[in-house]
């Protein structure tokens, strides 16, 4: 365990602190590129990671490594700017230290979002899909050390990550607006290196769709707190192997700006449901 309660209380006072009365609902991680939905948030006060006790900074590309609060959709939502990384240097719970902070401050509900390599090969880069699970057995807990008993038990049940109810409105919300979804499992992989071809062979062989450098730890750590969880990927490539071509981080940031108004169009038109 990296982090005391009193540490995450201490986080949530801080952010509460810039506040004052208002109460988020909805948490959403912005993955690479897609931190766009985080500028169209109404009436926002941001703060940055390094102004908040015990975050540590975003550092990837795309991410801009800030905390927006305020209104979407009529939700009111608590928007990650960026997210931390295990390949950044930090620990599984430091990776998902913010989503604690969130739930302390009142959000009951994560919507998280990536940009990942497609490893289904009957799909196409630019596709976006629902994340029906995820596959993240080969590396530690976010919950690894001393359980702290006010987020959840020490044994979580894992068989419902992916909130079904959201997952039902995220179909139905895409199919009203024609947005084609497609649906699947995110395999994690530590990164920061891509894929090689042989492993995206055997992420394919044990059920991934989408690989992936993130969101797998938020969303253990959202589930064992009782948050629902929809998740929404960006496939940005093809997974490597697939196409004889070099995968890139340009690559990824193109595809998630060219997605944005079906991304940002979905993800608004779900949250006005919620
Ligand atoms: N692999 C892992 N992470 C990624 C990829 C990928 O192909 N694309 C975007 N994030």
């Amino acid at each position: 365990m990296d982090y005391t309660m009193e540490q995450y209380r201490a986080s949530a006072r801080a952010i509460q602190d810039r506040l004052g009365d208002f109460v988020p609902k909805v948490a959403m991680v912005l993955g690479s590129g897609l931190g766009y939905l985080g500028d169209e948030v109404e009436n926002p006060i941001a703060i940055d990671y390094r102004d908040i006790p015990h975050f540590k900074a975003s550092t990837a590309p795309g991410h801009k490594g800030r905390l927006v609060f305020g209104t979407l959709e009529g939700q009111r939502v608590a928007v990650m700017q960026g997210r931390m990384h295990h390949y950044e240097g930090y620990s599984y719970e430091a990776v998902s230290y913010a989503v604690r902070v969130l739930r302390l401050l009142g959000c009951d509900t994560l919507i998280v979002t990536n940009a990942a390599g497609c490893v289904n090969t009957e799909w196409k880069a630019g596709d976006l899909m629902l994340i029906t699970d995820q596959i993240k057995m080969f590396s530690e807990s976010p919950l690894r050390g001393e359980n702290l008993p006010d987020f959840g038990v020490r044994f979580p049940d894992a068989s419902h990550l992916y909130t079904s109810r959201l997952q039902a409105l995220a179909r139905e919300t895409a199919q009203e607006r024609g947005i084609p979804l497609r649906e699947g499992v995110y395999f994690y992989c530590y990164g920061p290196q891509y894929e090689t071809p042989a492993e995206v062979r055997a992420v394919r062989l044990l059920g991934g769709d989408a690989v992936g450098m993130s969101t797998a730890p938020e969303v253990i750590v959202a589930g064992h707190c009782g948050m629902e969880v929809l998740g929404l990927t960006l496939l940005s490539n093809m997974a490597a192997g697939i196409l004889d071509q070099p995968l890139s981080e340009q690559e990824v940031l193109d595809a998630a700006a060219a997605a944005r108004e079906k991304f940002s169009g979905l993800v608004r038109a779900c949250l006005r449901k919620m």
